[in-house]
């Protein structure tokens, strides 16, 4: 399949162009959009994809977020709890009113494209996809969860979340969602109680990124030691990002040890074929 990256690049800055671009969050989600399909690119090059894969990678970076315009819209907010799944939202602009034909031609992909944007923010993918599906779905969830990190650096909390500074300096973390942190996983989005509770759960986005080379992205960027210089007033909360900053993770490693470590490897290939000479060697 050819995908034809500049009618669909075009097709996006279209259908955005509907929507104020002086509104920073009508900004802050075109820039994120083409920064995620740019990663996506990256993480499939870096899987050794040939390059019509690639570029599909990239195409479901453009996609992903269309529903996010419509979502600050409708809802003036981009927290799916208080508005609608944002995801489910890109769906039915994309497929159900068929805009995904300004994007390009071919329906071949229709399928894969479908389900990669709407489980992009789900908390797990399903367990019944095919290898290829799943390949895709999480080279994009990978590129989204490094750029959030990246987004909420840039952009003032305050913006994000509608929330004052006064109460962001104050706020405690929740403890259901520093347990999470801890076990390695993603943080719930209906644990969160409190606005420092962002910061953790994207923080602990990392846990679950799937490729070395988001790993060794996440590390060139350097977001998220930025995200975890968390500013407070409240000295628990204080105290609980310093053990984060800190925090061990498996293989008795810090994270930055870990980053590290993954960023010597330079090809996710390269990492297996050395799992696989550990392994005759040892077996
Ligand atoms: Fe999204």
């Amino acid at each position: 399949m050819k995908i034809d990256r500049a009618r669909a690049q075009k097709a996006f800055a279209d259908y955005a162009a509907h929507y104020n671009a002086a509104d920073a969050k009508v900004k802050l989600k075109i820039d994120h959009t083409y920064r995620v399909a740019a990663l996506c690119a990256r993480i499939a090059q870096s899987l050794a994809l040939p390059p019509e894969d690639v570029d599909l990678a990239w195409l479901s970076g453009i996609l992903h977020d269309v529903g996010r315009f419509e979502q600050l819209r409708r809802y003036n907010t981009f927290i799916d709890a208080q508005s609608v799944s944002h995801a489910a939202l890109s769906v039915a602009v994309l497929f159900d009113e068929g805009r995904i034909r300004d994007y390009l031609d071919d329906a071949g992909a229709d399928a894969l494209l479908r389900t990669a944007v709407e489980w992009h923010s789900a908390f797990r993918l399903p367990e019944a996809l095919d290898d290829r599906t799943r390949l895709f779905c999480q080279i994009l969830r990978d590129a989204d969860k490094i750029d959030i990190l990246r987004v909420n650096v840039e952009t003032p909390m305050e913006e994000i979340y509608n929330v004052s500074t006064a109460a962001l300096r104050r706020s405690p973390v929740t403890p259901a969602v520093l347990d999470a942190f801890y076990a390695h996983h993603c943080v719930l989005h209906s644990l969160k109680q409190y606005p420092a509770d962002n910061a953790v759960g994207h923080a602990s986005l990392v846990f679950e990124l799937c490729y070395p080379e988001s790993l060794r992205i996440v590390d060139e960027q350097g977001w998220l030691w930025r995200l975890l210089d968390f500013k407070t007033d409240n000295p628990d909360t204080a105290a609980a990002f310093a053990a984060i900053r800190h925090a061990k993770v498996p293989r008795g490693s810090s994270l930055t040890a870990l980053l590290r470590f993954l960023w010597f490897f330079p090809s996710y290939r390269f990492f297996l074929l050395l799992c696989n000479i550990l392994y005759l060697y040892y077996r």
